[in-house]
Protein backbone atom coordinates (compact mmCIF):
# COMPACT_ATOMS: atom_id res chain seq x y z
CA UNK A 1 0.00 0.00 0.00
CA UNK A 2 0.65 3.58 -1.06
CA UNK A 3 1.13 5.81 2.49
CA UNK A 4 0.66 9.13 2.12
CA UNK A 5 3.20 11.17 4.15
CA UNK A 6 1.28 15.21 4.95
CA UNK A 7 3.59 17.53 6.09
CA UNK A 8 1.07 19.73 8.09
CA UNK A 9 1.78 23.73 7.15
CA UNK A 10 -0.41 26.63 8.58
CA UNK A 11 -1.70 26.97 5.07
CA UNK A 12 -2.45 23.18 4.18
CA UNK A 13 -3.77 22.41 7.28
CA UNK A 14 -7.53 22.34 6.09
CA UNK A 15 -6.72 20.72 3.36
CA UNK A 16 -4.94 18.03 4.64
CA UNK A 17 -7.30 17.20 7.40
CA UNK A 18 -10.16 16.93 5.08
CA UNK A 19 -8.85 14.56 3.30
CA UNK A 20 -7.47 12.74 6.18
CA UNK A 21 -10.90 12.49 7.71
CA UNK A 22 -12.22 11.12 4.24
CA UNK A 23 -9.59 8.26 4.22
CA UNK A 24 -10.56 7.26 7.92
CA UNK A 25 -14.46 7.67 7.49
CA UNK A 26 -13.93 5.17 4.13
CA UNK A 27 -12.39 2.79 6.69
CA UNK A 28 -8.55 3.13 6.37
CA UNK A 29 -5.87 4.08 8.64
CA UNK A 30 -4.47 7.08 9.31
CA UNK A 31 -1.58 8.11 11.96
CA UNK A 32 -1.66 11.55 13.82
CA UNK A 33 -0.21 13.41 16.60
CA UNK A 34 -1.51 13.99 20.00
CA UNK A 35 -0.19 15.47 23.14
CA UNK A 36 1.06 11.84 24.44
CA UNK A 37 2.42 10.48 21.16
CA UNK A 38 1.41 9.90 17.84
CA UNK A 39 -1.70 7.61 17.05
CA UNK A 40 -2.77 4.67 14.62
CA UNK A 41 -6.45 5.83 14.12
CA UNK A 42 -9.25 4.01 12.41
CA UNK A 43 -13.07 4.57 12.66
CA UNK A 44 -14.20 3.18 15.90
CA UNK A 45 -17.31 2.13 15.31
CA UNK A 46 -16.40 0.39 11.97
CA UNK A 47 -14.94 -2.95 13.07
CA UNK A 48 -13.06 -3.48 9.63
CA UNK A 49 -11.23 -0.75 10.32
CA UNK A 50 -10.46 -1.46 13.25
CA UNK A 51 -9.09 -4.59 12.50
CA UNK A 52 -6.76 -3.48 10.37
CA UNK A 53 -5.25 -1.21 13.18
CA UNK A 54 -4.29 -4.73 14.70
CA UNK A 55 -3.09 -6.04 11.54
CA UNK A 56 -0.67 -2.89 10.72
CA UNK A 57 1.16 -3.09 14.40
CA UNK A 58 1.19 -6.40 14.95
CA UNK A 59 -1.09 -6.03 17.70
CA UNK A 60 -2.23 -9.28 19.52
CA UNK A 61 -6.16 -9.35 19.20
CA UNK A 62 -6.72 -9.31 23.10
CA UNK A 63 -5.25 -6.05 23.65
CA UNK A 64 -8.16 -3.21 23.47
CA UNK A 65 -8.42 0.08 21.58
CA UNK A 66 -9.35 3.26 23.30
CA UNK A 67 -11.40 6.03 21.31
CA UNK A 68 -10.43 9.47 21.05
CA UNK A 69 -13.41 12.14 21.00
CA UNK A 70 -13.41 16.07 20.64
CA UNK A 71 -16.31 16.76 22.56
CA UNK A 72 -16.93 16.01 26.51
CA UNK A 73 -20.55 14.47 25.63
CA UNK A 74 -19.17 12.78 22.65
CA UNK A 75 -18.71 9.57 25.27
CA UNK A 76 -22.57 9.88 25.97
CA UNK A 77 -23.56 7.15 23.08
CA UNK A 78 -20.39 4.91 23.82
CA UNK A 79 -21.23 4.06 27.46
CA UNK A 80 -24.06 2.57 28.92
CA UNK A 81 -23.57 4.75 32.25
CA UNK A 82 -20.73 6.69 34.09
CA UNK A 83 -20.30 6.75 37.18
CA UNK A 84 -19.30 10.17 39.54
CA UNK A 85 -15.49 9.52 39.50
CA UNK A 86 -15.78 9.72 35.80
CA UNK A 87 -17.51 12.80 35.52
CA UNK A 88 -15.61 14.43 37.65
CA UNK A 89 -12.27 13.54 36.14
CA UNK A 90 -13.81 14.34 32.78
CA UNK A 91 -14.16 17.54 34.42
CA UNK A 92 -10.91 18.35 35.67
CA UNK A 93 -8.64 16.67 32.96
CA UNK A 94 -10.40 16.67 29.75
CA UNK A 95 -9.22 17.67 26.82
CA UNK A 96 -6.07 15.98 28.30
CA UNK A 97 -3.69 13.11 28.79
CA UNK A 98 -6.25 10.80 30.65
CA UNK A 99 -8.04 7.78 29.75
CA UNK A 100 -11.23 6.57 31.28
CA UNK A 101 -12.36 3.36 31.21
CA UNK A 102 -16.28 3.27 31.18
CA UNK A 103 -18.87 0.59 30.79
CA UNK A 104 -19.36 0.42 27.40
CA UNK A 105 -22.75 0.76 24.89
CA UNK A 106 -24.07 -1.38 22.39
CA UNK A 107 -22.35 0.78 19.53
CA UNK A 108 -18.73 -0.47 20.21
CA UNK A 109 -17.45 -3.04 18.00
CA UNK A 110 -16.17 -6.19 19.35
CA UNK A 111 -12.59 -5.18 17.69
CA UNK A 112 -12.33 -2.59 19.93
CA UNK A 113 -13.34 -3.90 23.46
CA UNK A 114 -11.46 -6.99 22.92
CA UNK A 115 -14.18 -9.02 24.19
CA UNK A 116 -14.59 -6.80 27.41
CA UNK A 117 -17.70 -5.35 28.93
CA UNK A 118 -15.80 -1.98 29.21
CA UNK A 119 -14.19 0.93 26.51
CA UNK A 120 -11.77 3.39 26.92
CA UNK A 121 -12.49 6.67 26.35
CA UNK A 122 -10.00 9.78 25.93
CA UNK A 123 -10.64 13.20 24.56
CA UNK A 124 -6.83 14.79 23.20
CA UNK A 125 -6.09 18.36 23.54
CA UNK A 126 -3.81 17.97 20.77
CA UNK A 127 -5.42 20.57 18.26
CA UNK A 128 -4.46 18.60 15.05
CA UNK A 129 -6.01 15.55 16.95
CA UNK A 130 -9.09 17.46 18.06
CA UNK A 131 -9.86 19.22 14.50
CA UNK A 132 -8.96 15.38 12.61
CA UNK A 133 -12.06 13.76 15.14
CA UNK A 134 -14.15 16.60 14.22
CA UNK A 135 -13.42 16.35 10.57
CA UNK A 136 -14.18 12.62 10.67
CA UNK A 137 -17.32 13.20 12.93
CA UNK A 138 -17.00 9.57 14.41
CA UNK A 139 -14.59 8.42 17.63
CA UNK A 140 -11.73 7.46 16.58
CA UNK A 141 -9.76 4.52 17.74
CA UNK A 142 -6.16 4.94 18.04
CA UNK A 143 -3.35 2.80 20.09
CA UNK A 144 0.18 4.37 19.44
CA UNK A 145 1.32 4.14 15.76
CA UNK A 146 4.41 1.88 16.72
CA UNK A 147 4.96 -1.92 15.85
CA UNK A 148 3.72 -3.79 19.13
CA UNK A 149 6.21 -3.95 21.57
CA UNK A 150 8.49 -1.46 20.05
CA UNK A 151 8.43 2.19 21.78
CA UNK A 152 5.62 4.33 20.61
CA UNK A 153 6.32 6.89 18.36
CA UNK A 154 6.74 10.46 19.29
CA UNK A 155 7.42 12.35 16.43
CA UNK A 156 6.25 11.82 12.42
CA UNK A 157 9.31 9.99 11.31
CA UNK A 158 9.88 7.07 13.88
CA UNK A 159 5.75 6.56 12.95
CA UNK A 160 7.52 6.49 9.12
CA UNK A 161 9.85 3.81 10.33
CA UNK A 162 7.28 1.48 11.54
CA UNK A 163 4.19 2.45 9.29
CA UNK A 164 5.66 2.78 5.99
CA UNK A 165 3.69 0.82 3.54
CA UNK A 166 1.06 -0.44 5.65
CA UNK A 167 -1.64 2.08 5.96
CA UNK A 168 -3.31 5.44 4.22
CA UNK A 169 -1.31 8.23 5.84
CA UNK A 170 0.90 9.61 8.23
CA UNK A 171 0.28 13.68 9.44
CA UNK A 172 3.31 15.05 10.91
CA UNK A 173 2.30 17.61 12.86
CA UNK A 174 5.81 17.62 14.55
CA UNK A 175 6.64 16.52 17.94
CA UNK A 176 4.30 14.95 21.04
CA UNK A 177 4.67 17.48 24.24
CA UNK A 178 4.22 14.81 26.27
CA UNK A 179 6.09 11.85 25.19
CA UNK A 180 4.74 9.36 27.02
CA UNK A 181 0.92 7.76 27.05
CA UNK A 182 -2.25 9.16 28.24
CA UNK A 183 -2.65 7.56 32.36
CA UNK A 184 -5.37 4.62 32.17
CA UNK A 185 -8.33 4.78 34.88
CA UNK A 186 -10.50 2.39 35.58
CA UNK A 187 -13.52 4.54 36.76
CA UNK A 188 -16.28 1.40 37.10
CA UNK A 189 -14.80 0.21 40.79
CA UNK A 190 -15.80 1.85 43.72
CA UNK A 191 -12.30 3.17 44.34
CA UNK A 192 -10.73 4.36 40.64
CA UNK A 193 -7.58 2.60 39.96
CA UNK A 194 -4.62 3.81 37.81
CA UNK A 195 -4.23 0.52 34.85
CA UNK A 196 -1.14 2.48 33.76
CA UNK A 197 0.63 6.03 34.71
CA UNK A 198 1.10 8.33 32.94
CA UNK A 199 0.43 12.26 31.77
CA UNK A 200 -1.99 13.30 34.42
CA UNK A 201 -0.04 11.96 37.59
CA UNK A 202 -1.45 10.00 40.96
CA UNK A 203 -1.14 13.44 42.81
CA UNK A 204 -3.52 15.36 40.26
CA UNK A 205 -6.07 12.73 40.25
CA UNK A 206 -6.07 12.40 43.83
CA UNK A 207 -6.42 15.69 44.04
CA UNK A 208 -9.68 15.21 42.46
CA UNK A 209 -10.93 11.74 43.71
CA UNK A 210 -9.25 11.61 47.39
CA UNK A 211 -8.58 8.34 46.98
CA UNK A 212 -6.78 6.12 44.14
CA UNK A 213 -5.97 2.52 43.93
CA UNK A 214 -2.92 1.41 41.35
CA UNK A 215 -2.89 -1.66 39.79
CA UNK A 216 -0.82 -4.10 41.65
CA UNK A 217 0.25 -5.76 38.89
CA UNK A 218 2.65 -2.96 37.38
CA UNK A 219 5.20 -3.55 40.59
CA UNK A 220 6.00 -5.81 37.74
CA UNK A 221 6.39 -8.95 40.62
CA UNK A 222 5.15 -11.80 38.10
CA UNK A 223 1.83 -13.25 39.69
CA UNK A 224 -0.80 -10.49 39.29
CA UNK A 225 -2.10 -9.78 35.78
CA UNK A 226 -2.25 -6.41 34.48
CA UNK A 227 -6.12 -4.94 34.27
CA UNK A 228 -5.12 -3.48 31.22
CA UNK A 229 -4.39 -6.17 28.56
CA UNK A 230 -1.85 -4.21 27.13
CA UNK A 231 0.46 -4.13 30.58
CA UNK A 232 1.21 -7.61 30.52
CA UNK A 233 3.36 -7.35 26.78
CA UNK A 234 7.04 -6.74 26.88
CA UNK A 235 6.95 -3.27 25.89
CA UNK A 236 8.17 0.20 24.78
CA UNK A 237 11.28 -2.10 24.07
CA UNK A 238 14.72 -1.46 22.28
CA UNK A 239 16.86 -4.17 20.56
CA UNK A 240 19.45 -3.85 22.94
CA UNK A 241 19.38 -5.90 26.34
CA UNK A 242 18.63 -3.20 29.48
CA UNK A 243 19.43 -2.82 32.52
CA UNK A 244 17.65 -0.24 34.91
CA UNK A 245 19.75 1.47 37.44
CA UNK A 246 17.99 2.60 40.91
CA UNK A 247 18.51 4.11 43.99
CA UNK A 248 21.92 3.85 45.70
CA UNK A 249 22.99 1.95 42.39
CA UNK A 250 23.32 4.66 40.07
CA UNK A 251 26.49 5.58 41.32
CA UNK A 252 27.43 2.44 40.24
CA UNK A 253 26.89 2.82 36.61
CA UNK A 254 29.64 4.45 35.39
CA UNK A 255 32.39 1.84 35.95
CA UNK A 256 29.73 -1.42 34.70
CA UNK A 257 29.51 0.98 31.40
CA UNK A 258 33.32 0.95 30.89
CA UNK A 259 33.30 -2.83 31.81
CA UNK A 260 31.02 -3.45 29.31
CA UNK A 261 32.22 -1.15 26.54
CA UNK A 262 35.80 -2.68 26.91
CA UNK A 263 34.39 -6.58 26.23
CA UNK A 264 33.76 -4.41 22.78
CA UNK A 265 29.94 -4.07 23.40
CA UNK A 266 28.75 -1.23 21.70
CA UNK A 267 26.99 0.47 25.28
CA UNK A 268 24.10 2.78 25.42
CA UNK A 269 23.81 5.13 28.32
CA UNK A 270 20.21 6.93 28.97
CA UNK A 271 21.00 9.62 31.94
CA UNK A 272 20.31 13.09 32.97
CA UNK A 273 23.01 15.82 32.45
CA UNK A 274 24.33 14.97 35.80
CA UNK A 275 25.82 12.21 35.10
CA UNK A 276 26.48 12.06 31.73
CA UNK A 277 29.20 14.61 32.36
CA UNK A 278 31.05 11.65 34.21
CA UNK A 279 30.94 9.25 31.22
CA UNK A 280 33.25 9.43 28.41
CA UNK A 281 32.19 8.54 25.12
CA UNK A 282 34.02 6.54 23.06
CA UNK A 283 33.59 4.19 19.78
CA UNK A 284 31.82 1.99 21.80
CA UNK A 285 29.82 4.12 24.48
CA UNK A 286 27.26 6.44 23.17
CA UNK A 287 25.92 8.40 25.39
CA UNK A 288 22.10 10.32 25.81
CA UNK A 289 21.32 12.59 28.10
CA UNK A 290 17.75 13.87 28.70
CA UNK A 291 18.72 16.36 30.87
CA UNK A 292 17.60 17.75 33.88
CA UNK A 293 13.94 17.61 34.74
CA UNK A 294 11.30 14.45 34.60
CA UNK A 295 9.30 16.76 31.86
CA UNK A 296 12.09 16.47 29.51
CA UNK A 297 12.91 12.65 30.01
CA UNK A 298 9.08 12.05 29.54
CA UNK A 299 9.11 13.84 26.27
CA UNK A 300 12.64 12.66 24.46
CA UNK A 301 12.03 8.99 26.59
CA UNK A 302 10.86 7.29 23.80
CA UNK A 303 13.27 9.12 20.71
CA UNK A 304 16.52 8.58 22.59
CA UNK A 305 15.34 4.67 22.96
CA UNK A 306 14.89 4.16 19.26
CA UNK A 307 18.17 6.29 18.53
CA UNK A 308 20.16 3.61 20.34
CA UNK A 309 18.11 1.06 17.99
CA UNK A 310 19.29 3.06 14.68
CA UNK A 311 23.05 3.12 16.23
CA UNK A 312 22.73 -0.39 16.78
CA UNK A 313 23.29 -0.42 20.34
CA UNK A 314 23.78 -4.19 22.01
CA UNK A 315 23.53 -2.93 26.24
CA UNK A 316 21.46 0.13 27.36
CA UNK A 317 21.98 1.20 31.37
CA UNK A 318 19.60 3.67 32.24
CA UNK A 319 19.27 5.90 35.60
CA UNK A 320 15.97 5.46 37.32
CA UNK A 321 14.00 8.29 38.68
CA UNK A 322 11.95 9.55 41.38
CA UNK A 323 8.49 8.29 41.28
CA UNK A 324 6.95 11.31 42.29
CA UNK A 325 4.52 13.04 39.45
CA UNK A 326 5.35 11.99 36.18
CA UNK A 327 8.23 9.97 37.72
CA UNK A 328 5.76 7.18 38.18
CA UNK A 329 5.24 6.89 34.59
CA UNK A 330 8.39 7.27 33.39
CA UNK A 331 9.54 4.64 35.79
CA UNK A 332 6.76 2.45 34.78
CA UNK A 333 8.61 2.23 31.00
CA UNK A 334 11.58 2.29 31.40
CA UNK A 335 11.06 -1.32 33.88
CA UNK A 336 9.03 -2.57 31.10
CA UNK A 337 11.85 -1.44 28.30
CA UNK A 338 14.37 -3.11 30.33
CA UNK A 339 12.09 -6.19 30.78
CA UNK A 340 12.38 -5.51 34.70
CA UNK A 341 16.16 -6.58 34.71
CA UNK A 342 17.31 -4.31 37.34
CA UNK A 343 20.17 -3.04 39.40
CA UNK A 344 19.53 -2.06 43.01
CA UNK A 345 21.93 -1.88 46.44
CA UNK A 346 20.73 -4.65 48.65
CA UNK A 347 22.85 -5.14 52.18
CA UNK A 348 25.66 -2.88 50.78
CA UNK A 349 25.98 -4.83 47.74
CA UNK A 350 25.51 -4.59 43.91
CA UNK A 351 22.33 -6.41 42.85
CA UNK A 352 20.68 -7.52 39.64
CA UNK A 353 16.92 -8.75 39.57
CA UNK A 354 14.97 -9.57 36.49
CA UNK A 355 10.82 -9.77 37.66
O1 LIG B 1 -1.78 8.43 24.99
C1 LIG B 1 -2.41 7.45 24.59
O2 LIG B 1 -3.24 6.84 25.30
C2 LIG B 1 -2.14 6.98 23.15
C3 LIG B 1 -2.60 8.07 22.21
C4 LIG B 1 -2.50 7.65 20.76
O3 LIG B 1 -3.90 8.45 22.54
N1 LIG B 1 -2.80 5.73 22.91
C5 LIG B 1 -2.38 4.56 23.48
O4 LIG B 1 -3.12 3.45 23.13
O5 LIG B 1 -1.42 4.51 24.21
P1 LIG B 1 -2.58 1.96 23.37
O6 LIG B 1 -3.55 1.07 22.69
O7 LIG B 1 -1.18 1.87 22.94
O8 LIG B 1 -2.72 1.76 24.91
C6 LIG B 1 -4.01 1.66 25.52
C7 LIG B 1 -3.90 0.89 26.81
C8 LIG B 1 -3.50 -0.57 26.59
O9 LIG B 1 -2.63 -0.96 27.64
C9 LIG B 1 -4.84 -1.31 26.69
O10 LIG B 1 -4.69 -2.64 27.11
C10 LIG B 1 -5.57 -0.47 27.71
O11 LIG B 1 -5.20 0.87 27.42
N2 LIG B 1 -7.04 -0.58 27.57
C11 LIG B 1 -7.80 -0.23 26.50
N3 LIG B 1 -9.10 -0.52 26.71
C12 LIG B 1 -9.18 -1.07 27.95
C13 LIG B 1 -10.25 -1.58 28.75
N4 LIG B 1 -11.51 -1.60 28.32
N5 LIG B 1 -9.93 -2.07 29.98
C14 LIG B 1 -8.65 -2.05 30.44
N6 LIG B 1 -7.60 -1.59 29.72
C15 LIG B 1 -7.86 -1.10 28.50
MG1 LIG C 1 0.86 1.32 22.90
Amino acid sequence: MQTIYWNLQADNETEILKAAGCLLRQGEVVAFPTETVYGLGADGLNGTAVAKIFAAKGRPVDNPLILHIARVEDILPLTSGLTANARALMQSFWPGPLTLIVAKSDLIPDEVSAGLDTVGVRMPSHPIAARLIKETGRPIAAPSANISGKPSPTDASAVWDDMQGKIAGVIDGGSCGIGVESTVVDTTSAVPMILRPGGITREMLEEVLGAVEIDPALEGKGDFKPKAPGMKYRHYAPQAAMYLFEGEAISNMLPIVTATAAQGIKTGVLCSEKIAVHIPETENILVSSWGQDIESLAEKLYSLLRGFDKQNVQMIFAEGVSEDGLGLAVMNRLRKAAGYQIVTVVNGSLCSKSG
